[in-house]
């Protein structure tokens, strides 16, 4: 698994006005979509294309056009419904699948609770979108739900992550024959004992939807 920490002065600053618990849900959600814009510049550097021949008003020419079967953008609920349009503004023609997961604040362990994927997910890149890699329980288990269902090269995109979350990634994802990057804005100092991430910036969910 490769992590990549998007090091971007602009990156920087939304970041800290999301982290800020002063920032409202209006402008959180606002900054969120923004964000996630910034981090699928960088998480698409590796999107699949082919050769695409076109006429400018002078010439015909070769350029590049997204491949097929085009990336499923994949947001996992709640939270990452926040972060959708943001990714999409990037990548108008993806198709976008829905995975639900909840985590059980008891045990952090994920669950799926609902999911609408293409059966078949055989030769697609997969864009994941998990605001929080906290413990990793989630992502985890989404990306070997997408992995067994035959995707084969995933990228997941969170605003955050810490440090615990990539080592279990690490550890589950070992034996897995598919590149897994996780692109994020900033890997943070630790989780505490309820499983937020510190500094962090809160439950992502809540600040985005307005639920204390
Ligand atoms: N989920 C969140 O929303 N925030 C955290 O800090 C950890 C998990």
């Amino acid at each position: 698994m490769r992590t990549h920490v998007v090091d971007h002065p602009l990156v920087a600053h939304k970041l800290t006005v999301l982290r800020d618990r002063h920032t409202d849900s209006p402008t959180f959600r606002h900054l969120a979509d923004e964000l996630v814009t910034l981090l699928a510049y960088e998480a698409t550097r590796d999107v699949r294309v082919q050769a695409y021949e076109i006429e400018t008003p002078v010439a015909r020419t070769t350029g590049t056009a997204l491949a097929s079967p085009k990336p499923l953008v994949v947001p996992i609920l709640r939270a990452g419904l926040g972060m959708l349009d943001g990714m999409m503004r990037l990548l108008p023609t993806a198709e976008v699948g829905f995975v639900g997961m909840v985590r059980n604040e008891d045990t952090l362990e994920a669950s799926t609770y609902a999911e609408r994927l293409p059966a078949d997910l055989s030769g697609r890149q997969c864009y994941v979108l998990d605001p929080m890699l906290a413990t990793g329980g989630t992502l985890a288990a989404a990306i070997k739900f997408l992995t067994d269902r035959g995707a084969d090269h995933i990228t997941a995109i969170c605003l955050l992550a810490a440090p615990e979350g990539c080592e279990r990634l690490e550890r589950e994802l070992a034996g897995l024959d598919v590149p897994v990057t996780v692109v994020t804005a900033a890997m943070d100092e630790r989780l505490d004992e309820k499983g937020y991430i510190v500094p962090g910036l809160g439950d992502a969910g809540d600040r985005l939807y307005g639920v204390a």
